[in-house]
């Protein structure tokens, strides 16, 4: 069977205020009017038999609110995405035996040919036991993602030569101009080509606890927090990337509404993502009016926003609080946020 596992334990500080602490960025409603859980669960049910939900404590009382039929599995501290993979594909495994398992992050938008991309995916981890990944081709140098070297093509998939999580903007330039993928975040594998990469990885040790039916809570004490990208995609020999030709982007920060337009192609459609003539997309509950301003974005959760003679930036109006940052300055909003909770 193919089983999705849905990543939904992060925080999302990019989308501040719009994601708090209490309130991360897929449970919002940024897109239409479904979270952005929501809407990956729906799409996770195209593909799989069955759908996992994995989160963090925090977040695992709100989870059934957004995935009513979802198997929800909590791992027992935030450690990031690596050590939330090891455990919940140690428990699926346990919980459902051979299969492959399709990892969904719950912060994109696709369209297009998905559910048919995730099914080649799927059977090509069966059948070549590595590590699968999905090739997006990249249209900027974003410094925000994970860039996939390929190797020679054999068909459907072309081994994986090297992985890059997240260069600086030069080597991103670099990696582009080489013809690299960007990874979409999506994998695909067996449980057991992902805990053998895991063995070799700083994740060996909770593998082999796992294994040894050691507690989880215990387990986890002293293991790294580190994503899956660095802890395990850097290092494994044992990676495939698919190419992902679908609709496809990361709504990670308040710049990538830019690229959520009504009319821009391919899948979900933008119900409340509006844009006007003069650039201007809103997003949530906002109404705009502008004078002499161009191509910002505006979102908001009931609030009326007047802009007059500014272009490119964000601005942003959620609970009490008020963000205003040039568009391509909002992947520092994660810094601004790292501030904010050491000051209050
Ligand atoms: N269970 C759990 N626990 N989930 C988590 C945790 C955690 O501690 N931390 C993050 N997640 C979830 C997030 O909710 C999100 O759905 C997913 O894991 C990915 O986390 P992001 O924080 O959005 O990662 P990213 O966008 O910076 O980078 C990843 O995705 C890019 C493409 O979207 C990497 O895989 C990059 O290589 C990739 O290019
Ligand atoms: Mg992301």
């Amino acid at each position: 069977p193919v089983v999705a596992l849905v990543l939904a334990g992060g925080t999302g500080s990019r989308l501040y205020p719009a994601s708090r602490s209490d309130r991360p960025k897929q449970f919002l409603s940024l897109v239409g009017e479904d979270s952005l859980l929501a809407r990956t669960v729906d799409r996770a049910r195209d593909v799989a038999d069955e759908v996992f939900v994995s989160t963090r404590p925090a977040f695992a009382a709100d989870v059934p609110d957004h995935a009513p039929d979802a198997e929800v599995v909590v791992e027992p501290a935030a450690k990031d995405t690596g050590p939330a993979l090891v455990y919940a594909t140690h428990r699926i495994r346990d919980a459902v035996g051979d299969c492959v398992v399709v990892v969904l992050p719950s912060d994109h938008r696709v369209g297009g040919a998905f559910a048919d991309v995730m099914r080649r995916g799927a059977r090509v981890a069966a059948e070549t036991d590595a590590l699968v990944t999905f090739g997006v081709e990249p249209t900027r140098p974003d410094t925000g993602y994970g860039y996939i070297e390929p190797g020679a093509s054999r068909g459907d998939y072309a081994p994986v030569a090297a992985f890059h999580e997240k260069p600086d903007a030069e080597t991103a330039r670099a990696y582009v101009d080489a013809g690299h993928y960007w990874n979409a975040g999506i994998f695909a594998w067996t449980p057991d080509a992902l805990l053998a990469a895991a063995r070799d990885s700083p994740l060996s040790d909770l593998v082999a606890d796992l294994a040894a039916g050691v507690d989880a809570e215990r387990a986890f004490e002293g293991v790294p927090a580190v994503s899956v990208d660095y802890g395990v995609m850097e290092r494994t020999a044992n990676a495939v990337v698919v190419p992902a030709s679908f609709e496809w982007d990361d709504l990670g920060s308040w710049d990538a509404f830019d690229r959520v337009r009504d009319g821009d192609g391919g899948g979900e459609t933008t119900d409340d993502g509006e844009s006007a003539d003069d650039g201007t997309v809103s997003v949530g509950d906002v109404t705009v009016r502008t004078l002499d301003a161009a191509d910002n974005v505006v979102a908001g959760d009931d609030v009326h926003v007047s802009l007059v003679g500014v272009s490119d930036l964000a601005v942003v109006s959620w609970d009490d609080r008020v963000l205003v940052v040039p568009k391509d300055r909002a992947q520092d909003v994660r810094t601004l946020v790292d501030e904010l909770k050491r000051r209050g």
